[in-house]
């Protein structure tokens, strides 16, 4: 933090929210909050909602939430401290000088100039395809069947006829080459001078999760080595973070995620329909990619092309996704290629079957060794049990669930249940997957509309700071523990004690986290309520609330304290309240 913390309040409290961003989009009243077009996302309808009383905003559509501070953030591209000098500037408020370091000030600026830079790029790449010296790549998507419409969206390109059409075009715009140079976009030779890499390609800007044209990939027309090629990381282009076409992704209503492995795939899926396909950077899916959609939602199909490469990679990215507690399911696309060729070949209806049909994480992890084994071989046959019942233990170490994938194996392949069992035990004795019995699971980060469980418990955050005089009748019955993820947890804590102090403030708690956590948490004070005026239809809504965020936090309990015997009986005596307040209500 470069300000303290009385000066941040201080900053916040002269910056009423619905002023501030009054002043960046149009706003309207309505009830007791202000609507307007959310600035984050592409729309035309009013889902955006500000709070003047909470001051803190969210919208609807795409979810963004937030307070003055990362509002102006989001806006205008900018770090913490930065937003809160604008603000400051605003307000009329003198900050102490240099609370930056040169060094990060001079690191943020000139991230900012690489965004501009890749913008303009990205506007001559755009133009020059709709263009007289783009027709080559026009007809290239138009013989791929891509629609304008789709191009737009995509901010499809075409790079120029030579590698220093877009330098030119970047110098005139002010750039300097060094800063042409940072981009990735060029690279000076005695030859050439400045120039890029990227000429005679299709060009395919990447956008991270905010709009902003992070880097490129530039392909081919027709054949050529490389096929795709992709700039190099920069100081704002992190290949193993971002994913290609999660910006729109990210607000499809599908609530799942399909993973494909290259950009033609993504943009053959969203112009099918299918928004919520994503697709690594020309990269091998890394972590940090899984852990965003976790936070999203705990169903990812993988759509990876069907031949041995693309089976590898599904296999990796399986793995990848189970170390943050996905598990991904396989969408068949055989005898397709890819999605691309099964959308183009056999339509959206089937494709949309195949996701309905698709498979298993496990299965197709037992299908794929089962189609690289001679079958004739009493060898390689012996060879493929051993490692379904090596997989059985690594993948399962709970005896139900193993037992549960055991029996539908062997269905599958025709094997004898009994003699698994036996193979099984083999190698759970040699502590084959003992490990895994005390890893802890990984926790996935999943939003409030995503489970009921958690919507509760925002919902009944937002009621409680909606009517501050709720708290004691609360506390009858909730306490902080109730809240079983960390985050909410820790914002149930700090709303308690704030409230009882008389100190609250919504637009305060948001600051105290980092920055990725800041819209859930913005969010949890905005959740839908239910919408009723009747009093006694509230008090029932509310008890419901109540009960449910009880009845998570029991059934939790239990799940991780099972076999702990004090905690069993605090359990017990739980679920004895909970089955009294189920009777009476609240
Ligand atoms: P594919 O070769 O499967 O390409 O590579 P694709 O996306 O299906 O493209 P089309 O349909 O032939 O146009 C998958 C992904 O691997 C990366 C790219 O990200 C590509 O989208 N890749 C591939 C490269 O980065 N460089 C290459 O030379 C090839
Ligand atoms: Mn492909």
């Amino acid at each position: 933090m470069y300000y303290s913390e009385d000066l941040i309040a201080e900053v916040r409290s002269r910056s009423d929210i619905v002023d501030v961003i009054g002043s960046y989009i149009s706003l309207t009243k309505k009830g007791a909050n202000y609507v307007g077009v959310c600035p984050f996302h592409n729309d035309h309808k009013p889902s955006f909602s500000v709070s003047r009383a909470k001051q803190i905003y969210k919208c609807f559509a795409c979810g963004e939430a937030g307070n003055v501070i990362t509002f102006v953030m989001n806006y205008d591209n900018v770090t913490f401290p930065e937003a809160v000098r604008t603000l400051a500037d605003r307000a009329g408020i003198k900050l102490p000088e240099i609370e930056v370091s040169d060094e990060e000030k001079k690191r943020a600026g000139k991230k900012l100039r690489l965004l501009e830079v890749n913008k303009e790029a990205a506007t001559y790449f755009y133009r020059c395809l709709r263009s007289s010296r783009g027709e080559k790549g026009m007809e290239y998507f138009r013989k791929r069947e891509l629609t304008d419409e789709t191009m737009q969206k995509f901010g499809l390109g075409y790079a120029g006829v030579n590698g220093r059409e877009v330098t030119e075009y970047l110098r005139s715009k002010g750039f300097s080459d060094d800063e042409i140079k940072e981009s990735g976009l060029a690279s000076s030779s005695e030859k050439y001078g400045l120039s890029s890499q990227f000429w005679n390609r299709v060009m395919f800007p990447i956008m991270d999760a905010n709009h902003r044209v992070i880097g490129f990939g530039g392909r081919v027309m027709g054949t050529g080595e490389p096929k795709y090629l992709n700039s190099p990381e920069t100081l704002i282009f992190d290949k193993r973070k971002n994913l290609y076409g999660f910006v729109f992704a990210r607000n499809s209503r599908a609530g799942n995620f399909i993973l494909c492995e290259g950009y033609m795939d993504v943009i053959a899926m969203h112009q099918a329909g299918f928004s919520q396909a994503v697709a690594s950077l020309g990269t091998a899916f890394t972590e940090d990619q899984a852990r965003l959609l976790a936070r999203y939602t705990e169903k990812v199909y993988l759509a990876y092309d069907s031949d041995g490469p693309g089976v590898k990679a599904a296999l990796r990215a399986i793995e990848i996704l189970k170390n943050v507690g996905l598990s991904g399911r396989v969408i068949d696309m055989r005898p397709a290629k890819d999605p691309d060729e099964f959308i183009k070949t056999y339509g959206t209806g089937e494709f949309q079957k195949r996701i309905e049909n698709a498979e298993n994480s496990f299965y197709f992890l037992i299908r794929t060794i089962y189609d690289a084994t001679d079958k004739s071989d009493p060898e390689q046959m012996t060879r493929f049990y051993k490692s379904i019942a090596e997989k059985l233990c690594v993948s399962f170490p709970e005896p139900l669930e193993r037992e549960n994938y055991l029996q539908g194996i062997c269905a599958k392949y025709g094997i004898d249940a009994a003699n698994m069992r036996a193979m099984v035990a083999g190698f759970a004795a040699n502590g084959v997957g003992i490990e895994n019995y005390t890893k802890p699971k990984p926790t996935v980060q999943k939003s409030a509309e995503e489970e009921p469980e958690k919507a509760a418990q925002a919902m009944l955050l937002t009621w409680l700071t909606d009517e501050p005089e709720l708290l004691p009748l609360i506390k009858k019955y909730i306490s902080v523990t109730d809240f079983t993820d960390e985050v909410y947890r820790k914002v149930a804590e700090r709303v308690f004690e704030d409230l009882e102090e008389n100190n609250f403030s919504a637009a305060a708690i948001v600051d105290l986290f980092e920055e990725d956590e800041q819209k859930e948490v913005a969010g949890l004070f905005q959740a839908r309520l239910p919408e009723t005026e009747n009093g006694e239809e509230r008090m029932k809504a509310l008890s419901d609330i109540i009960i449910k965020v009880r009845e998570n936090s029991y059934n939790y309990f239990t799940e991780h304290y099972g076999n702990d015997i004090t905690k069993l009986q605090e359990s017990i005596r739980l679920k004895k309240e909970l089955e009294a307040l189920k009777k009476k209500g609240i």
